[in-house]
């Protein structure tokens, strides 16, 4: 058995901020976690927990916050060096910089290399959990399932899938699309802590054909998520109206094929009619929000303020290397932004919520990741709230927890992340 003590303030949840309030947070100024066999055993003040288990190795923190590990729920591992690439919006972004990128994942050696330098970059930003697209290679997922099974990280993948719309050397069909998505399903959903991602990229690059292969997979395996993209610009959204010409919207372009159900992750949907966010509702289906690529791209203010209360469910997410940061904490800034934009001034609690829980529910995990309570997989993220001048000086000001946190959301980075913890253990953070 292996026990560990690990005191500093914590910060977990007992319920959701958007429907009760900051007062869904559980804070202890002094406080412990007991971990045990990679579990959360209990979560408390630091002198009961000391207390009832008195021989218990300890790991001190002082007056850093320990919260759940960050989990980002749409990202594309594949985009890692050619994140902030300048200029261009979504289509012609995806053409001048993404697929002469994705082009190379056919390469075994490079996709190790990109691969294990993405865990490095998000474990060192405190992500504790990514889910994340690869490319149309087998390879790239096989690498990347690899890496994240060394390295003991709950991980969410699949092979992006496009039949049309895309180069040559970046396109399957749709008969292989399904039979490639399949085998690597079997290969790999449920082992460890990883699961497969049933992950058509988006209707301009599927065929009608491919999306009805890919629905019919996942009736196959309900219990696998599905991620695609959905109305992100205006342009991208006429271009799929022209495309499918008998779809009502966006939305039922996946909906017609069988790619609307629950476990379903629509990443972006800022551009919604009344009747996609009513389906989405409906359905238990989630909306991922990518602050930092909404603004990097050019695409459009997500309306938090009007899908969070009785909305599906969103989650939060970097979207590299459309979105501009490997950093939840980036992006929960960048999502404040947004919505002081957008009608939201989402308060400190309501950030980190998404950034943990909201993106936990989009995955169905909420009852593994995503909190910092007993019984949950213990994936920790320790924050320095003093980690640079500027935030320091700022924080020494606070007259409250949320005062001294949300310095570091607004202006922190990865020297804010003084430890992270996977499955109970701690991790070596790699030196910027
Ligand atoms: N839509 C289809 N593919 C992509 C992608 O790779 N990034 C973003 N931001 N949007 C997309
Ligand atoms: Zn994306």
């Amino acid at each position: 058995m292996s026990e560990r003590l690990i005191f500093g303030q914590v910060l977990g949840f007992a319920g959701d901020p958007f429907a009760e309030g900051p007062g869904a947070a559980r804070h202890e100024r002094r406080g412990a976690v007991l971990v045990r066999d990679g579990r959360i055993a209990a979560v408390g003040p630091a002198d009961d927990l000391r207390a009832a288990h008195p021989g218990v190795a300890a790991v001190e923190y002082g007056e850093a916050l320990i919260c759940a590990g960050f989990v980002d729920a749409h990202a594309h591992y594949p985009q890692t060096a050619m994140i902030a690439s300048w200029g261009k919006r979504l289509i012609d972004w995806l053409n001048s910089y993404t697929f002469p990128e994705e082009m190379k994942f056919g390469d075994p050696a490079y996709v190790a290399e990109i691969a294990a330098r993405y865990f490095d970059l998000t474990l060192s930003n405190g992500t504790t959990t990514a889910c994340s697209f690869c490319t149309i290679h087998p390879e790239s997922v096989e690498a990347f399932f690899a890496e994240a099974q060394v390295r003991g990280v709950r991980a969410v993948a699949g092979k992006t899938c496009m039949d049309r719309n895309a180069p040559e050397g970046l396109r399957d069909t749709a008969t292989r699309a399904y039979d490639e998505s399949r085998a690597l399903l079997e290969e790999w959903h449920g082992v460890d802590r990883l699961s497969y991602a049933i992950t058509p990229r988006f209707s301009p690059t599927s065929t009608p054909e491919q999306l009805e292969a890919l629905g019919a997979l996942w009736a196959e395996h309900p219990d696998c998520p599905m991620q695609t993209h959905l109305s992100e610009q205006v342009d991208e959204v006429a271009w799929v109206a022209e495309l499918f010409p008998d779809a009502r919207d966006y939305l039922d372009t996946y909906e017609r094929f069988g790619l609307l159900r629950p476990g379903g992750m629509y990443g972006h949907a800022i551009h919604l009619t009344a009747r996609e966010r009513a389906r989405l509702t409906e359905v238990g289906a989630a909306v991922v929000h990518c602050p930092t690529s909404n603004t990097f791209i050019g695409s459009g203010l997500f309306d938090m303020a009007g899908l969070v209360r009785g909305g599906p469910r969103i989650g939060l997410a970097t979207d590299t290397g459309g979105g501009s940061s490997f950093s939840m904490l980036r992006t929960m800034a960048a999502a404040y932004e947004i919505g002081q934009l957008n009608g939201a001034a989402l308060h400190p609690a309501e950030l980190l919520w998404l950034a943990t829980q909201g993106s936990a529910r989009a995955l169905r995990m909420e009852d593994r990741i995503g909190n910092l309570a007993a019984g949950m997989e213990a994936d920790l993220v320790v924050l320095d709230l003093a980690s640079t001048p500027a935030i320091a000086q700022r924080a020494a000001r606070a007259e409250d927890l949320w005062e001294a946190i949300f310095p570091t959301i607004m202006m922190g980075d990865d020297r804010a992340v003084q430890a992270v913890w996977v499955g109970g253990e701690p991790v070596a953070i790699p030196d910027g």
